[in-house]
């Protein structure tokens, strides 16, 4: 185990013996995150559903199977990028977590963010994308004022972090105008996240196409 695993496995340790919020008394199982510890993306939910609550992982449900596809379509392995929300266990009849209980959480949520140190950090829904915001010193409208673009900013110490809030993959399950502007927002994480790897997909022009452009 590296060190970065054994900081993992702290951090998910404590996770399981949380009870800092109410929210320990209706969870299964604590639903820590998952993925590769040394991505350059982290993606930041709401909160484990049921299945989550029932697997111990994140995402493994309806939404998790389209927030999956949204990558996987674009080249990205889910297993390659990281993935936690904002809450870690489970709220009753899956309500929206309350702001205590994502304060309460957030010492975990930030000890991730340093673990990860992520160059990109996708938000998904307005849960996520304020605690975010709020953390880099922005002001957080809503998700859908926000979304669209990318915002470059220091995170718990953490550089020139480039934010990419985008709507919660659940809410486009059931509504295909949002599902459209989801697509349209992971063209752009796509973008960014291989240019990360320096393997943009942007095919930039070089002299010779313009020499050769100019003789047809
Ligand atoms: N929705 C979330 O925000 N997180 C999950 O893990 C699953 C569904
Ligand atoms: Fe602890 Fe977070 Fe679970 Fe609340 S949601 S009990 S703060 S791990």
């Amino acid at each position: 185990m590296d060190s970065k695993e054994l900081l993992w496995s702290e951090i998910v340790s404590r996770i399981s013996r949380c009870s800092k919020c109410d929210l320990h008394k209706y969870r299964t199982n604590p639903v820590p995150g998952e993925g590769s510890l040394y991505s350059k993306m982290l993606l930041i939910g709401e909160a484990p559903g049921k299945n989550e609550d029932e697997e111990g992982r994140p995402f493994v449900g309806a939404a998790g199977k389209l927030l999956t596809e949204l990558l996987e379509v674009r080249g990205i392995k889910r297993s390659e990028v990281f993935i936690t929300n904002v809450v870690k266990c489970r709220p009753p009849n899956n309500r929206e977590p309350y702001d205590e209980e994502i304060r309460a959480c957030s010492e975990y949520t930030v000890s991730i963010i340093k673990l990860v140190s992520p160059k990109i950090l996708v938000t998904l829904g307005n849960h996520a994308g304020k605690f975010i915001f709020e953390l880099g010193g922005v002001r957080w409208i809503n998700v859908s004022r926000m979304r669209g673009r990318s915002y470059k900013m220091d995170i718990v110490g953490i550089k020139d972090v480039l934010v990419i809030p985008t709507y919660h993959p659940a809410t486009a399950l059931y509504n295909p105008n949002i599902r459209s502007v989801l697509e349209s927002d992971f063209d752009m994480i796509k973008e960014y996240y291989f240019m990360e790897y320096g393997v943009g997909s942007i095919k930039r022009k070089t002299l010779l196409d313009f020499l050769e452009g100019g003789r047809h």
